[in-house]
């Protein structure tokens, strides 16, 4: 085995000598040095040693490797000095591209949003994404053991709050930043909140673990069920730039009361059916309903004297339909080929 290393060296030592550049002087650096370079391999074989020879050829491999190192930081040295002499500048090369960023769909659909709700006079605010199970399901009118929590399966955090309580939770839907707007603001209202929310579902092309919603809030005095009928048309129109097709039907949420969703019409097929609306030519976007009076309790405002409605507009799946893609997992995927389409 010394004879061995001895030999290593002097080939190395020998071929050193020869190189010009220093892309050649990598390519000797890999073969013996690298992972699996001839030199590594003989010092990994040390450990099927006796001890006492693993301590006599161990110093003798450790002596060779440095002589090794510092002959090729001396050849480096060189080919340095060298090569800056021939150090020229070809100025009528192309440039190298800088490749700028730019926004993810969901982002612009978002920015795109938030002007429509402020030309309609509402705030714009954010929530936080691990949330409290009261603001996410408690004080929403879902007590722990309600069934509607099925719906919501999602991530449970198993470190304990400033309380020392386990409740924290990635939370299910924007609709958490109900309440707090209201223990902020009080009514009258007005408010959006987009944000991304968390659900244990199983991947398909329709369903992610994690998607983007847009809550919208709007309390005051007499509000009624027209009142949201009419933005949530306002604003269908200013993303689609026409009047959608839509339909009303009755949908249950335990923090609405009626509650309803508004379906469109699947851009993607015209309605005659496709994976991405479940075969049914419909798109579940907007839930929505009258403000429970329990919710308005939780978030501190009288519901003798005020009412209001809430959406919970499905953002990722209003990009889908609005620029025609089929798979929902292309959002969170990263692959440039898609993103860079925006
Ligand atoms: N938060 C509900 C969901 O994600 C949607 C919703 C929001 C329904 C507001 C009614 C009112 O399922």
């Amino acid at each position: 085995m010394e004879k061995e290393i001895l030999k290593i060296k002097e080939e190395i030592l020998s071929q050193a000598k020869k190189i010009k550049d220093f892309k050649l002087l990598r390519d000797l650096e890999t073969k013996y040095m690298g992972r699996k370079g001839e030199f590594t391999k003989v010092l990994r074989s040390l450990s099927a040693l006796s001890a006492e020879d693993k301590k006599k050829i161990g110093r003798l491999a450790n002596t060779v490797k440095q002589e090794i190192a510092s002959a090729f930081i001396e050849l480096k040295n060189t080919l340095d000095g060298s090569e800056k002499e021939s150090d020229f500048v070809d100025v009528t090369l192309p440039g190298k591209k800088q490749e700028r960023g730019h926004k993810h769909p969901i982002s612009i659909l978002t920015g795109d949003l938030e002007d429509i709700f402020t030309s309609m006079g509402f705030m714009v605010l954010d929530g936080p994404e691990l949330e409290s199970d009261f603001f996410n399901f408690e004080a929403l009118n879902i007590p722990k053991t309600h069934p509607a929590r099925d719906m919501h399966d999602t991530f449970y955090i198993d470190k304990p709050n400033k309380n020392n309580e386990l409740d924290l939770v990635m939370r299910t839907h924007t609709s958490s930043v109900q309440i707090r707007a209201m223990r902020e603001y009080g009514a009258p209202l007005k408010c959006v909140a987009a944000g991304r929310v968390f659900r244990n579902e199983a991947l398909d092309a329709c369903h992610e673990h994690t998607f983007d919603q847009m809550e919208g809030l709007k309390i005051g005095e007499d509000i009624s069920i027209s009142n949201l009928i009419a933005v949530m048309r306002e604003l269908l129109k200013g993303i689609f730039k026409k009047d959608m097709e839509v339909r009303v039907r009755p949908g249950y949420f335990p923090f609405v009361e009626p509650g309803i969703e508004l379906d469109i019409k699947c851009t993607i097929c015209g309605g005659s059916g496709c994976p991405s609306c479940k075969n049914s030519g419909w798109l579940e976007l907007l839930p929505a309903g009258m403000i429970h009076p329990n919710v308005l309790k939780y978030g501190g405002i009288d519901s003798e004297k005020y009412s209001g409605f809430a959406f919970g507009l499905g953002l990722t799946r209003l990009a889908m339909m609005k620029y025609g893609i089929d798979d929902i997992r292309l959002f969170n995927g990263s692959d440039m080929r898609f993103l860079s389409q925006f």
